[in-house]
């Protein structure tokens, strides 16, 4: 067995137990409606006779099929047929598009159960981040048991930051998308899943950046491109946060910046400027090696003090990360 069965075995173990304790809940509480996040149990029953081309290791059916469910039931799409990329925080699937979306392909991206326990919660992101509901709201800090439950980490506590890391990537990408950005258009989620426009074909998905080799001119281009973005997101005050070529998608000559759940606030996290730094330096690293030089510290200052001087963050520290 490999690390990758071990680590599922590892959290299937958990997931199981999650089940079967919501549905032990169920049995002696009726459940509120939007109280908390969906039941997954209620999740699994959605699941039956689901259609799925692509076939899934043994220990991914279960969770792959509940992950999606909703994307069935609110015809959303009809099959999935292929993996795009196992990740070790999520896994991205080909998904056949219904008509009424306008898309003919749909990229599926669901959360690995080990996001339940292993979050991304590290301290410079969620810095100065609310905690968002599934419904996209921020917690109010004046919900004592919800802060509790998060603080202490229990299984409830988990899954609300859970589904506030994927509500901060879906409402990111939404905003973002509406502005005209270079992001997927996103179409649905769920607790445990991302449904969003996809690049590539029905063969292959687009590779991410780091592999692409560019020529002078078009490389000058796409770093354009690339810095647009980041100074679209700055007019926002969002800053991605994990910018690289390895959550750039290349596809037809255009780019699409991916991987937003570590969307960073310029005016409440206190680590935002050297999170911008970071964002541009390995961008121009990249470009630097397709022939484009560039001054990553310089861009960096520059958009910092345009976009954000008049928004200055309270007590910046000066970390190095
Ligand atoms: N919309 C999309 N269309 C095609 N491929 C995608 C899309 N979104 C993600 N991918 C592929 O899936 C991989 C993982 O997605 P990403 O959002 O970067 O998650 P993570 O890096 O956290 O696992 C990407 O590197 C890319 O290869
Ligand atoms: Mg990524």
């Amino acid at each position: 067995m490999n690390d990758y069965d071990e680590t599922y075995l590892d959290d299937l173990d958990f997931y199981e137990e999650q089940l079967s304790r919501s549905t032990r809940q169920r049995k002696t509480a009726k459940r509120k409606q939007n109280s908390r996040p969906a039941d997954a149990a209620e999740v699994i029953n959605l699941a039956a006779g689901v259609t799925m081309t692509y076939v899934p290791a043994r220990f991914e059916a279960e969770w792959l099929k509940a992950s999606l469910a909703s994307f069935y039931t609110d015809e959303m799409i009809s099959d999935v047929t292929a993996s795009v990329k196992g990740g070790k925080e999520a896994s991205v699937y080909r998904c056949k598009a219904q008509p009424h979306t306008g898309e003919t392909l749909l990229a599926a991206k669901v959360y690995r159960p080990r996001q339940f326990r292993n979050l991304r919660n590290d301290k410079l992101y969620r810095d100065g981040r609310t905690i968002l509901t599934p419904d996209g709201r921020p917690v109010k800090t004046t919900d004592h048991r919800m802060m509790r439950a998060i603080g202490k980490k229990t299984t409830f506590g988990k899954q609300v930051s859970h589904t506030s890391w994927l509500m901060h990537e879906f409402t990111t990408l939404e905003q973002l998308h509406r502005l005209g950005a270079a992001v997927p258009k996103p179409f649905a989620v769920n607790d445990n899943a991302l449904l969003m426009s996809y690049y590539g074909d029905a063969k292959t998905a687009a590779p991410t950046m780091n592999g692409v080799r560019l020529e002078a001119r078009e490389a000058q281009r796409l770093f354009a491109e690339v810095l647009r973005n980041i100074e679209l997101m700055l007019m926002q005050g969002l800053i991605h946060g994990d910018l690289s070529a390895y959550n750039i998608l290349y596809w037809e000559g255009n780019v699409t910046l991916i991987d937003f759940p570590q969307i960073t606030y310029a005016a409440t996290n206190s680590h935002a400027q050297e999170i911008l730094r970071r964002d541009i330096t390995r961008v121009c690293e990249y470009f630097r090696a397709q022939g484009v030089a560039s001054q990553p510290h310089q861009i960096a200052a520059d958009l910092w003090t345009r976009y954000t001087e008049s928004n200055p963050v309270e007590d910046l520290m000066p970390t190095t990360i």
